[in-house]
């Protein structure tokens, strides 16, 4: 395994002044204070954008999405013109690789200081062409919410990517003692919402469905580009609320995500779900290649 790359981030938000806009450290050293509101409180930002080849993926898609959140948190706006400079240069500075995690933080700062910090850091991930290949096993789980708490209980950050993903491992391992690798979130009112690190399509009545992104989900940067390549493909897509009884008759059912692309999920709360292989493989085979 390579070894990983860190840039912090100066100029990160707009207000915020430095010197330089960014700077390569010991990713092996401490720099985090203790009385950062990320260690304390999970309370920050991130975003994970796949680099192929050294070029990164869904770049735009992911800024926005960092920027929306920071939005939703009432954190300062991020210089996203900084951020990808930052987000460039620690992707140039890694070893070559053929997939690499770039992943990207903003925290709301050290206690009291208003000041938030940030940091790019880049790494070789796990490999997903298992997943790709043989499909996963998922569960379903009620997530708590009603599908539309972002409309009714917006300060519930659901649909913001914060660092708080203590509860998205949690479900990963009440998948593991259910003998499943994966959880998709059922809303508590029946609605297919997400997994806990990815986005959900559905090969359903002929045409590709993914949940719509009003419902305390996150807009999928990867689910986006696989529906430019189903409709360049000549199918038909929708963003729609699911039902999740719908989700027992699906012709085909994935689990998308930056570096993972489409997982075609081969069982669901114990029940045999059909895996699309040639759809599959054309997914992926465009996921793998896609540009921007
Ligand atoms: C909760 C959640 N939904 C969806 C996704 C998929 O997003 P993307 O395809 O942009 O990686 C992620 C990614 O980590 C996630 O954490």
């Amino acid at each position: 395994m390579s070894a990983p790359v860190l840039f912090f981030v100066d100029e990160l938000a707009e207000g915020v002044s430095a010197e330089q806009r960014f700077h390569q450290a010991d990713p092996d050293a401490p720099h985090i204070n203790v009385m950062d509101l990320s260690v304390t409180r999970g309370d920050g930002i991130f975003e994970t954008a796949g680099a192929q080849h050294g070029i990164l993926m869904a770049i735009d898609a992911h800024l926005a999405r960092f920027a929306h959140s920071a939005a939703m948190l009432d954190l300062p706006k991020p210089r996203l013109d900084v951020w990808q400079a930052a987000i460039e240069a620690a992707v140039a500075a890694h070893e070559p690789a053929d997939l690499l995690s770039a992943k990207f933080i903003m925290t709301r700062g050290i206690e009291g200081t208003g000041v938030p910090v940030g940091w790019v850091y880049v790494f070789e991930g796990d490999e997903h062409d298992g997943e790709r290949e043989h499909g996963i096993s998922a569960v379903t789980l009620d997530r708590g919410y009603r599908h539309d708490v972002a409309k009714t209980s917006p300060w519930l950050l659901q649909g913001a990517k914060t660092l708080s993903y203590a509860v998205n491992k949690a479900v990963l391992r009440e998948a593991a003692r259910r003998g499943a690798d994966d959880v998709i979130f059922i809303s508590s009112d029946g609605f297919v919402l997400e997994g806990p690190t990815s986005s959900v399509i559905l090969l359903i009545d002929g045409r590709f469905v993914t949940p719509s992104t009003d419902q305390g989900i996150l807009a999928g940067t990867t689910q986006a580009d696989a529906f430019a390549v189903l409709e360049s493909l000549g199918h038909e897509t929708e963003y729609r609320e699911v039902a999740a009884d719908e989700l027992g008759r699906v012709d085909g059912l994935w689990m998308l995500s930056s570096t993972r692309c489409a997982a075609p999920v081969r069982e669901l709360d114990g029940h045999a779900v059909p895996i699309a292989r040639e759809i599959t493989d054309q997914l992926n085979d465009a996921l793998l290649v896609r540009t921007k």
